[in-house]
């Protein structure tokens, strides 16, 4: 069942394609018209040392007045602090992202927290109101994946509470989003993969989510389309073009569906998994992904099987083993064996797993049936 009513919360201005960053200049003075660009700069330090990187940079100039490179992987609520005193410092009067999804998700929630006068712990435990602006925020991804340059949340981890989860507001979403497609054409295999499966999975669990839309749906049915077929291309020649701009398209599509949507059981245990077992998301994601895929499907049948006929497939199945096929083919295991997962953490991760991605699965999953599933893998 579609929803009848739903608000739809997006950047302001989204520019797509190869050679897109070099608007980024334009849109920064548009974002401030009428006042000094004073901006912060958080990059990852590959993408800023790239030859896109360096283009952006330059066709800033004096915009930026201070920067921070390199941001932990699931970044920790201190590295949130410290943007924020260093963007304090600098005056700044917006925030440019460019990275993965750890610098856009550290980026947002410095913009947005730096408004208040709490710490970054006391609002992670909404101990304190948060506050209600932020410092206009412009986003430039650099993997096809998270989708965190349209969101309105971001995932931190604290690290002494030993907790990962998203922290969410409508004042999060990036005003300008910039997907620059230059950006992935260095991206190793495995990344290219795990974040290729990350947009895979936000927009498979998108069309079947409980919060799913028209609006939404339409979105990540073409999203689905656009990953299944590009993706395997990409990931064998890095350098082809075509496919690299297609699967960063469906990974952008896939953010505008799920960002309305919500997500699913895959996102709601990948949390907890991923913090755990220390695994990159997207691929805890893609390990899941068939498992979960199948144990929706009698609760969504009828819809994937829509969405299977719009690519040309027999049905449901066919989808399903499309899905499994390609986890194989890039290298993505069937469990956690390899990883360490043990009975020792079903508990944390029964604990962990009841986020809002766990209540929009089409099926509801009792803690029961995460340990049945977790014995599966594990
Ligand atoms: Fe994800």
């Amino acid at each position: 069942m579609l929803k009848d009513t739903y608000v739809v919360n997006f950047p302001q201005v989204l520019h797509f394609g190869c050679g897109s960053r070099r608007q980024a200049a334009a849109a920064a003075d548009r974002l401030l018209a009428g006042q000094e660009v004073r901006l912060f700069l958080l990059a990852s330090r590959r993408a800023l040392a790239s030859p896109a990187g360096q283009e952006l940079l330059d066709g800033l100039g004096a915009r930026v007045v201070g920067c921070k490179c390199g941001i932990s992987s699931d970044p920790p609520l201190d590295e949130v602090e410290e943007c924020i005193a260093s963007l304090r410092a600098a005056s700044a009067n917006a925030v440019l992202c460019l990275g993965g999804g750890s610098v856009l998700d550290t980026g947002k929630a410095a913009a947005w927290l730096s408004q208040g006068s709490g710490s970054v712990q006391e609002y992670f435990a909404g101990s304190i109101p948060v506050p209600e602006t932020t410092l206009p925020l412009l986003a430039l991804p650099t993997t096809a994946g998270t989708g965190a340059e349209i969101t309105p949340n971001a995932v931190l981890t604290d690290a002494a509470g030993g907790q990962k989860r998203s922290i969410r507001s409508g004042l999060m979403v990036p005003r300008v989003a910039i997907c620059d497609p230059d950006f992935t054409f260095s991206l190793p295999r495995r990344i290219t993969a795990d974040s290729g499966l990350d947009a895979l999975t936000q927009a498979l669990e998108s069309y079947i989510s409980l919060g799913a839309s028209e609006y939404s749906r339409g979105l990540a049915g073409r999203a689905v389309a656009l990953l299944l077929q590009w993706l395997p291309l990409a990931w064998e020649d890095g350098a082809n073009r075509e496919a690299r701009t297609r699967v960063a398209e469906g990974s952008m599509l896939g953010a505008l569906a799920f960002s309305q949507s919500s997500l699913g059981a895959v996102h709601g245990l990948a949390h907890p998994l991923g913090h755990i077992l220390h695994l990159a998301h997207g691929y805890t994601c893609a390990v899941l992904l068939p498992h979960i895929l199948a144990w929706n499907l009698p609760a969504c049948r009828e819809a994937v099987q829509v969405l299977a006929e719009s690519m040309g497939w027999s049905g449901a199945e066919e989808l399903l083993q499309r899905v499994q096929a390609l986890t194989q083919q890039l290298q993505v295991p069937g469990n956690f064996r390899a990883a360490g997962l043990t009975p020792a953490v079903f508990d944390y991760v029964v604990k962990n797993c009841r986020s809002g991605s766990m209540r929009s699965n089409p099926r509801p999953m009792s803690d029961d049936e995460v340990v049945t599933l977790l014995q599966k893998l594990s």
